[in-house]
């Protein structure tokens, strides 16, 4: 690793305090950011650089338990402040004699701010010619409310920086776990024949948590769930499962397939959104034993409020090696469990020479969790022993974290230190962000012209009934709710 700069705005914010500048720290443990590198703070508030020291140290050693006395010199080091607002040009003349006479040296700046001030800071970076040819910036979701919006922030960032230099985030693509997707498909010859229709009968995806909204709840609010978790980090992996092998690694490759599938998928319009989706919107339940409230009790959200905390959906895939199978994603706050794994169920065997005495002859699964473990599933039939032949179902499992006993990186310690590196795998491209809003924004459209409220659900529950019927109306069931 080279050293490297990394303007980091939003600086005092939630995501730099309890994601970013923790995983900075576990990357300078690792020895990745040589001296020389400079990380500075960017943030409205007025502190000394020893005041910014104290609030990173806070978090550090709230995320960490304890910190490295040896090493965290080293990396205060490294740690340097500037107060600045996206909305007063003038304010940005610090950022400047900080990053002066290295224009050479790779240079990040990370977006962790609200959209809206997205044009402004490009704006300034570009006024200053601060976007050198060795810049890099990186954006964090929501990347606009539809396509209108995010066509509207990819100009304004566009603006001042290269596409080559974009760097937009989806966490999920930086997990081990979605990593390994990658290897067990591409990496294994043994699946890619029964990767398709014909073989495969139907793929679920999950990504359910037992949280509420939190301390976020007038955000959540102008966002919901099919914004907020299906157009980027279902659909990211909806991609990782479906896509064609790319002919490389190479980020264009991986992207150019994903892209693919993004605009394979059959829209969802009209009436069809009624039959295809299903919008829940938690009451009040248990979570963990406790007694928690509803959606409409939560700081910062109006008691009238028609967002959505749960979507089920029912997506196809209009390609030759996906006709016919159809992809069942689901998300929800306040689940009963919080787990993201995809199912992918093989076809029944065409003909059983065994007969109603063996048991229900169920089919194949294959179940990659995604957390919170990391391994694999195949669920095959086996005789049971004793008399008579009965088959049973048993599990060859693999746990990816056991087998490797080695610590795993946090999604952003990777995507940090790609960004770092300038490989662009892991991001989204501007046309895959596009095509995800475009098959998105007629959901929503549907939602609204059909009067489609949620539905409530209990907390603690796996949704709304409707979800259970829009599976089971194709005669399948979800995966743990059986
Ligand atoms: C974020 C969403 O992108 O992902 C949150 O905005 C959600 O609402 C989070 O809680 C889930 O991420 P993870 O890594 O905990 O599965």
């Amino acid at each position: 690793m080279q050293p490297f700069d990394l303007v980091l705005f939003g600086g005092t914010g939630d995501l730099a305090m309890r994601k970013l500048l923790p995983a900075l720290y576990r990357r300078h443990l690792a020895g990745q950011i040589p001296p020389g590198s400079r990380l500075l703070g960017v943030a409205r508030g007025d502190l000394s650089r020893e005041a910014y020291v104290a609030l990173v140290e806070a978090s550090c050693r709230a995320s960490e338990g304890s910190l490295d006395a040896t090493q965290w010199p080293a990396f205060v080091e490294r740690l340097h402040y500037l107060s600045a607002d996206a909305l007063r040009p003038d304010s940005f003349g610090a950022i400047a004699g900080f990053l002066a006479g290295r224009d050479e040296v790779t240079r990040v700046f990370f977006l962790s701010t609200a959209p809206a001030l997205f044009a402004g800071i490009c704006s300034q970076i570009g006024r200053l010619g601060l976007a050198t040819p060795a810049s890099r910036v990186v954006l964090e979701k929501p990347l606009g409310q539809d396509l209108a919006t995010a066509e509207i922030i990819n100009q304004q960032v566009g603006a001042a920086f290269g596409e080559h230099q974009i760097y937009r985030i989806d966490h999920y693509l930086g997990k081990e776990a979605v990593q390994n997707l990658m290897a067990l498909r591409f990496g294994n010859a043994l699946f890619e024949p029964l990767w398709a229709r014909g073989r495969i009968r139907h793929v679920q995806i999950t990504v359910a948590e037992t949280i509420g909204v939190e301390t976020r709840g007038s955000f959540y609010d102008q966002t919901g769930a099919l914004r907020d978790m299906v157009q980027n980090h279902l659909l990211q992996l909806l991609c990782i499962i479906a896509m064609e092998p790319p002919a490389s690694s190479d980020a264009d490759a991986m992207r150019d397939e994903k892209l693919k599938v993004l605009r394979a998928l059959r829209p969802i319009t009209g009436a069809a959104v009624l039959a295809k989706t299903v919008r829940g919107q938690y009451r009040a339940g248990a979570s963990g034993g406790k007694p928690v409230s509803g959606y409409l009790e939560e700081t910062g959200v109006p008691v009238d409020s028609g967002t959505e905390t749960f979507v089920a959906l029912k997506a196809e895939i209009d390609s030759w090696r996906w006709a016919g199978v159809p992809f069942y994603l689901r998300t929800g706050k306040r689940l009963q469990e919080k787990v993201s794994e995809i199912v992918v169920t093989f076809e029944d065997v065409p003909h059983s020479i065994f007969g109603p005495s063996a048991g229900v002859q169920s089919p194949n699964r294959l179940r990659i969790c995604l957390q919170p473990c990391d391994s694999i599933t195949l669920t095959i039939l086996a005789k049971s022993p004793g008399d008579g032949m009965r088959l049973k179902p048993v599990d060859l499992s693999l746990d990816l974290a056991a087998s490797f006993k080695t610590q795993q990186l946090d999604a952003y310690e990777r995507l940090l230190m790609d960004v770092v590196k300038g490989n662009l795998t892991l991001f989204m491209r501007r046309d895959e962000l596009d095509a995800a809003w475009r098959w998105i924004d007629p959901i929503r459209e549907g939602w609204a012209q059909h009067d489609a409220s949620p539905k409530g659900y209990t907390a603690g529950s796996w949704g709304p009934a409707a979800s259970s019927v829009l599976i089971g109306r194709d005669g399948f069931g979800w995966h743990g709710e059986l």
